[in-house]
């Protein structure tokens, strides 16, 4: 069976999307089922096998969306 990659991204004005769709476009080359969307419309992990999560930087950070998500699936994350 595929494995089942989410990528997931929080952007503000849409350069990390096309990074985002890049990977998964990879992924998917390679024979995963990928689904690519940003964090605010990610609400359950337990579909996944693994997750690829990326942010844009401002002011040194990730964004606070991101940062949010992390904290939120932090235990299925380790997993
Ligand atoms: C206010 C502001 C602060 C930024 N701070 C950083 C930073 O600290 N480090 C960095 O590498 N890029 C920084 N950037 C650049 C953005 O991370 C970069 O343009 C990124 O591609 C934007 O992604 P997005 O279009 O997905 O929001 C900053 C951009 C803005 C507008």
């Amino acid at each position: 069976m595929k494995p089942n990659f989410l990528v997931t991204y929080a952007s503000n004005t849409g350069w990390t999307v096309g990074v985002a769709e890049a990977i998964g476009k990879t992924l998917a080359e390679n024979g995963a089922k990928v689904d690519v969307l940003p964090m605010r419309a990610v609400k359950d992990l337990s579909p996944y096998d693994a997750v690829v999560a990326g942010s844009a930087v401002n002011g040194g950070a990730w964004l606070p969306e991101a940062v949010q998500f992390v904290r939120a699936h932090q235990a299925e994350l380790k997993r």
